[in-house]
Formats: C-alpha cells, sequence, structure tokens
C-alpha cells in the first residue's frame, strides 16, 4: 500500500457528519484560545464551497460564538473566485451570511479577496493584504489554522488537477482558472508554500462522493499534479482530516 500521508497527519473519521462538525468546531475553539494566548491574535483561513457551512453555521450561533475571540480572531479566505462579494458564487459571500452576519467583526478583521476585480489585479491585492498582515518582513503571515476542502477531482483551495504549482517560491497568490461543477473558473488562490507554512490545516471531507478521491489522496501513489491536494504538507504544523464515514467508505489503512 502506497499510505502518502505524513505520520504527523492525523484522519479523524466520524460516523456522521454532525460529528465530525462537533469535534471540528471544538478543536477551533482550543486552537484559538492557545492563539491568543501566545500570540494575542488567531489567524483563520477560510474554505469555500459546500461542505464548511454547517461548520461557520455552528461557530456563528450559541454556545460557540461567545466562546470564541472574535475581536483577536482575523478572517482569510484560501480562495475566491472572480466575482462581487455579493454574488451567488463568492466565497466572501456564503462565509458572510453563514457566519459573519453574526458576529459585527470589525472592518480590520476581515481580509477578503477583491474578487471584483480581475484574477490577476486581485491576486497581486491579496499578496500585498498578505504582507502586510505579516510580522516583520515575511510576505505572508503564518497562519493558526487553515479549513480546506476537497473537490472530487483532487483539488483543493483552486489548486486545480494538472497544473505545476509553485512549491517554493516566494508567491503568495495565483490568479488561475479552474472548472468544477459550474462554479466560476477564473480565481484566486493562496499557493502551497502558504498553506503549508500554517500551524494547523483541517481538511474536511464529507459524503460518498469522496470516497474514491479521498482514498486516492490518502492512500494512491498518483502524484500532485494529479491529486493537488496532496501538495498540502506543512513543514512545521499539523493536518487533521476530518472525515465523515460516507467519505472514509474506501480507505483500506486503519485510521483512528
Ligand atoms: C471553492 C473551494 C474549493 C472547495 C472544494 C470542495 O472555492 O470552491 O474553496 O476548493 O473546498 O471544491 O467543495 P465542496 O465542499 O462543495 O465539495
Amino acid at each position: 500500500m502506497n499510505r502518502s500521508i505524513d505520520a504527523n497527519d492525523k484522519v479523524r473519521i466520524f460516523e456522521t457528519a454532525a460529528e465530525l462538525y462537533d469535534v471540528a468546531a471544538a478543536r477551533i475553539v482550543e486552537l484559538a484560545a492557545k492563539a491568543v494566548v501566545s500570540r494575542d491574535r488567531f489567524l483563520l483561513v477560510l474554505a469555500g464551497g459546500e461542505t464548511p457551512k454547517p461548520l461557520y453555521q455552528k461557530l456563528a450561533r450559541e454556545p460557540l460564538r461567545t466562546a470564541l475571540p472574535w475581536r483577536k480572531t482575523h478572517l482569510f479566505w484560501g480562495d475566491e473566485r472572480a466575482v462581487p462579494p455579493d454574488d451567488a458564487q463568492s466565497n466572501y459571500r456564503m462565509a458572510a451570511e453563514q457566519l459573519l452576519h453574526a458576529l459585527s467583526l470589525p472592518e480590520a478583521n476581515v481580509h477578503r479577496i477583491p474578487g471584483e476585480l480581475s484574477a490577476a489585479a486581485a491576486a497581486r491585492e491579496y499578496s500585498q493584504e498578505l504582507r502586510a498582515m505579516a510580522d516583520g518582513g515575511q510576505a505572508w503571515p503564518r497562519f493558526d489554522l487553515v479549513l480546506l476542502g476537497l473537490g472530487s477531482d483532487g483539488h483543493t483551495a483552486s489548486l486545480f488537477p494538472g497544473s505545476m504549482h509553485p512549491s517554493r517560491s516566494a508567491q503568495a497568490t495565483l490568479a488561475v482558472t479552474g472548472s468544477y461543477e459550474q462554479r466560476a473558473t477564473s480565481r484566486v488562490t493562496l499557493t502551497p508554500p502558504v498553506f503549508n507554512s500554517a500551524r494547523n490545516i483541517f481538511f474536511l471531507v464529507s459524503g460518498e462522493g469522496k470516497a474514491d478521491v479521498l482514498a486516492n489522496v490518502l492512500e494512491g501513489n498518483k502524484s500532485a499534479v494529479r491529486y493537488p491536494a496532496r501538495r498540502i504538507k506543512p513543514h512545521n504544523g499539523c493536518v487533521t482530516w476530518f472525515v465523515d464515514s460516507a467519505a472514509a467508505s474506501k480507505l483500506t489503512t486503519r485510521h483512528e
């Protein structure tokens, strides 16, 4: 068997998606508290797509809404479609509807990708925004937690199959085209070096439609060009896969 995940990656399998969201949300509260104690802020990167919606709803409601240090939390996006923020395809809009509306966060804490610009211009602007939020001299901040989804074609964020995404360059963002389930194709994404500098990464994977791709990403031997989610390997951080039993149904390795 070709087990590609690193030894310190964790795969957590839950009977139901509801349990997956409960445990992921509780873990976010712990990480946020720890980040605030250590660095006085919590830097969180949100994912788009359908899977994180129930998690965002949970974070927006009591008891978690009060449990999280929102005023010290800075929200970023791992990717965005080149559409205005009120467009139905906007990842910002999804997060605004599921989460932000309940929070009244200071504007300075919400770092959205300006999808209303061309993808190239939005990528440039977001790189500057990331630099401004980084510790002295760095090109981007070291995020406390990055949330990611997994497309059934193996993409994550907007890192699509078939492209050579930079693995070492200092480029923080990319303008890309990639089509997936009729969602907008012109996009901006953070790059693997940015994700891989994070302290923690949670992949959220739910439903039987993800079973084949999850087995390929975690246990297969195809390259990261075919399955870009395999590029996510933080140098000094932890990856946790939050998976429901339907999505885990084709894994052959025993996981906790
Ligand atoms: C996006 C995402 C993308 C998403 C996957 C999985 O903007 O679409 O960030 O990478 O996470 O496509 O999407 P689902 O959760 O809807 O399956």
